[in-house]
């Protein structure tokens, strides 16, 4: 499956939404998509399918020299197919042309699935914070230092 890449907008918020109901017990409401695209320093990327079906999303935040990934979420049926790293590939691109130094996010210590993404992706798990989900649900901080070059490239 070939998927683009794009920004949202309010009118995919219902869309957006919908996958984040099927992938997390605690998803964000709507509303809180609604305040990230009022952020200067938010974005929220999209991955759209041929016949402009959505596929996933990643929201970032992008404040000083570093990248923080809070959200990304494949839609179930489009898992497995390459879209939550090529919206892991887009953040960290994005990052190494606006010179950002870090690119940084937490993960649940159970989420295998995502540790694995991340980890192919070079990101070094750095830190536990104990249930920071709460009762028995730890988050580890992940975090991929970007090394800059005077063309502004890295290997990614
Ligand atoms: C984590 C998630 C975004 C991955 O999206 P995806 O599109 O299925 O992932 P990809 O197809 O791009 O896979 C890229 C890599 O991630 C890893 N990966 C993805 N799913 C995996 C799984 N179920 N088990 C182990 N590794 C997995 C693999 O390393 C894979 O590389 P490979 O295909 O060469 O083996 C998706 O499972 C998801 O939306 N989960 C629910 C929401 C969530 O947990 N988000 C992360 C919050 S921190």
């Amino acid at each position: 499956m070939q998927f683009r890449l794009r920004d949202a907008t309010n009118a995919d918020l219902p869309r957006i939404v919908a996958i984040e109901r099927r992938a997390f017990a605690h998803p964000w409401a709507e509303e809180a998509f609604h305040r990230e695209l009022t952020l200067s320093f938010s974005r929220i990327v999209l991955g759209v399918t041929d016949q402009n079906d959505l596929g996933g999303y990643l929201c970032r935040w992008l404040i000083a020299d570093e990248c923080h990934i809070l959200n990304v979420a494949v839609d179930t049926k489009y898992r497995r197919q390459g879209l939550g790293e090529l919206l892991m590939r887009e953040a960290i691109a994005e990052a190494v042309a606006k010179r950002v130094a870090i690119v940084t996010l937490e993960v649940r210590r159970s989420n295998t699935a995502a540790r694995c993404l991340y980890r192919k992706l070079a990101f070094e798990e750095r830190r536990l914070r104990k249930n920071y989900y709460g009762q028995g649900e730890d988050a580890i901080v992940m975090e991929r230092r970007l090394t800059l070059t005077t063309k502004n490239r890295t290997s990614f």
